[in-house]
């Protein structure tokens, strides 16, 4: 591997200097801790919601001891699994050398767990068969007694939230919340990018969780923040770059977190000396290409119809009005109620979303590139 360091991410957190703003957000969510107020954090997929919770871990930890711990849930599909992953990453957030590891081992040990050891990653990962559904919510319940016993504050985070709502037990919500209730020593981050199944569970009167978090909303990292992070890094690295350039970039990619970052790096990997604006769109269409073969097959799971609306939404950029006349005419779209249920049929499979502003709320392609694409293609 190449000595010089690429200091745009894609992939998970690397640390504070590789990390965009969020000062607002890290603030409000130290505030929170400190208060304990429990937090929802939604927003569309990639905009970087798991990043500020592995920032926000970085940040506690330098004031105080905590124990931070956080899991994702979105491979779970029932409470068996969530509490099985829930254990796993408590064995693997204290090695049983450590004490309070041989406190929890040997409390784990009478529950009669299965242990294996995940083929990748070397991480444990816990097993139990139980055959009364009761006995994980009893199991559940003691692991989160364990945190609550812990002399350091514990702060849980629990990324892709929404997935309990699919469960199979209809009563997660409900008994997570009793639980939930009882500790005084753990706190929670509920985080989640299905933002219609995270509104209903926190701010349905009828739910468990109802009105129980303060919740934050992840937008885009403001432009002109976003560009000062960029310019630093180029110019830090002796790599040029142009104002103009970097307008560019964050036009093109919406300054949606990931596919800014991605863009980023790939411009960072491949600047010759003097790149200009044009060098940046040649980059556009290398990875507009490299991902074609994915948009493709995207047709192939759609039907007709949900690949022209998609098409007709991509061209539009944004559209505030997909019921008007207008749109429906320019792209020969037939009937309004036909539209209104294909998007709601793609926001469901997650290929639009809703980007929601004071002023008006409007529906964009979920996947820039794939938006890119579409425009350049269709
Ligand atoms: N503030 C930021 N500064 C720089 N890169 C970020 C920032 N937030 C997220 N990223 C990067 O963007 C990508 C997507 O972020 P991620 O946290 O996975 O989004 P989400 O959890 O909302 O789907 C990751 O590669 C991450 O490293
Ligand atoms: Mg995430």
């Amino acid at each position: 591997m190449k000595k010089s360091f690429n200091p745009f991410n894609t992939i998970g957190y690397v640390s504070e200097k590789y990390f965009c703003d969020r000062q607002s957000e890290l603030k409000i969510l130290l505030q929170n801790a400190n208060n304990r107020i429990n937090t929802t954090l939604i927003s569309g997929r990639k905009y970087g919601k798991s990043a500020l919770i592995y920032r926000f871990f970085e940040e506690l930890n330098k004031e105080n001891e905590c124990i931070c711990i956080y899991f994702d849930i979105y491979s779970t599909q029932n409470l068996k699994e969530f509490t099985e992953l829930l254990a796993a990453k408590v064995m693997q957030k204290f090695p049983q050398k450590e004490s309070i590891g041989k406190r929890f081992w040997n409390y784990l040990k009478t529950l009669r767990p299965v242990m294996t050891y995940d083929g990748l990653s070397g991480q444990p990962e816990v097993h139990f068969e139980f055959t009364q559904p009761k006995e994980y919510e009893r199991t559940l319940t003691s692991i989160l007694q364990f945190l609550d016993e812990q002399k350091s504050p514990v702060l849980l985070a629990i990324d892709e939230f929404q997935q309990v709502a699919l469960y199979p037990e209809k009563n997660t919500e409900a008994i997570l919340r009793t639980i939930i209730q009882t500790l005084h020593n753990v706190q929670f981050i509920f985080s989640g990018s299905h933002r219609h199944l995270m509104v209903e569970i926190f701010s349905s009167a009828k739910r468990p969780f109802y009105s129980s978090t303060q919740s934050m909303t992840l937008v885009e990292i403001p432009y002109s923040i976003y560009k000062e992070f960029i310019m630093g890094h180029f110019t830090e690295n002796k790599k040029e770059i142009s104002t103009e350039m970097v307008d560019f970039i964050l036009d093109w990619t919406y300054n949606h977190t990931y596919y800014t970052q991605f863009l980023c790096n790939k411009l960072f990997a491949c600047a010759n000396r003097k790149p200009d604006l044009s060098y940046v769109k040649t980059i556009c269409s290398t990875i507009l290409e490299a991902e074609q073969g994915n948009f493709l097959q995207y047709r192939n799971l759609l039907t007709t119809f949900q690949w022209k609306l998609l098409i007709a939404i991509a061209k539009e950029e944004k559209l505030y009005q997909p019921q008007s006349k207008e749109f429906i005419q320019k792209y020969k779209l037939g009937a309004a109620s036909t539209v209104k249920k294909t998007i709601a049929s793609l926001i469901e499979k997650e290929m639009v979303f809703v980007h929601i502003e004071k002023e008006e709320s409007y529906y964009r392609i979920y996947d820039v590139f794939m938006m890119r694409w579409m425009q350049k293609t269709y």
